[in-house]
């Protein structure tokens, strides 16, 4: 059975002081339940914070939303893995839509940093998923599969260490979401594809992502193909997140 994970993706919110102030009403009502895993893709300047306050609950993991792929240099702006493991990080979000669409990142450069995540031992969440032209084009999965062919050459164990998440474009942030079935087809095929490049596909971790909010989070992670969940405007409120994690639970 693979866990299923709630990943909290708060993009540019919560700083130090209102990240520990999220964390403080979080974990005061938070329990951990079995099968399940709590994700916190911090911004770089709280992962300490993030990362000490958690600490003593070990269902719950920090993520950085986005490196760059070079150890040290002149990149102003940047942050390096080993940067982000020292803050507490024991993963990154790789390629989300942001990325791509705002700051032009290339297929090319998600490449190079799903590989320097994985040489730095953090887990790497290749984000993926098609505009709505391309999806009304019906381009969704040639997208998809384009985006994920960037792991094409890494063996069977760097397959074992990473997590793919589905965020169609039009759903991010915009109040529609996917359906549960239109997603669990796309997982299937993202789970078929990386199954041809040698991963265990029965391990490998499928997040969705887009408009995911405590009324629709128990009908998503309800599909079998559906691993979990990415959510980033229903994950900035404590009381709404809690709601989140506990979707479908008892
Ligand atoms: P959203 O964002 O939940 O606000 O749609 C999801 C994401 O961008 O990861």
């Amino acid at each position: 059975m693979r866990p299923l994970i709630f990943a909290a993706n708060w993009k540019m919110h919560h700083g130090p002081t209102a990240a520990r102030a999220f964390l403080d009403r979080f974990l005061a009502e938070y329990h951990a339940a079995d099968g399940r895993e709590v994700w916190f893709f911090a911004p770089a300047v709280s992962l300490m914070t993030v990362a000490s306050a958690t600490t003593a609950t070990p269902t719950v993991r920090v993520g950085i939303q986005n490196v760059h792929w070079e150890a040290t240099g002149a990149f102003t702006g940047e942050t390096s893995v080993a940067m982000a493991a020292g803050a507490g990080a024991t993963a990154a979000l790789v390629g989300h839509s942001e990325r791509r669409h705002v700051f032009g990142e290339t297929d090319a450069q998600t490449g190079l940093k799903v590989r320097a995540v994985l040489a730095g031992g953090l887990l790497p969440v290749l984000c993926v998923g098609e505009t709505l032209d391309e999806r009304e084009g019906g381009g969704t999965l040639a997208v998809v599969r384009r985006q994920l062919d960037v792991l094409r050459g890494l063996d069977a164990a760097a397959l074992a260490r990473l997590a793919i998440a589905y965020e169609p474009v039009w759903a991010i942030g915009t109040g529609r979401n996917a359906t549960p079935r239109d997603a669990a087809e796309v997982h299937a095929a993202i789970r078929e594809q990386l199954a041809g490049l040698g991963a265990t596909a029965d391990r490998l971790q499928i997040l969705y992502g887009g408009s995911v909010k405590p009324e629709n989070a128990a009908e998503l992670v309800a599909e079998a193909e559906i691993d979990g969940v990415l959510v980033g405007g229903a994950s900035l409120d404590p009381a709404s997140w809690l709601a989140i994690v506990r979707a479908g639970g008892d």
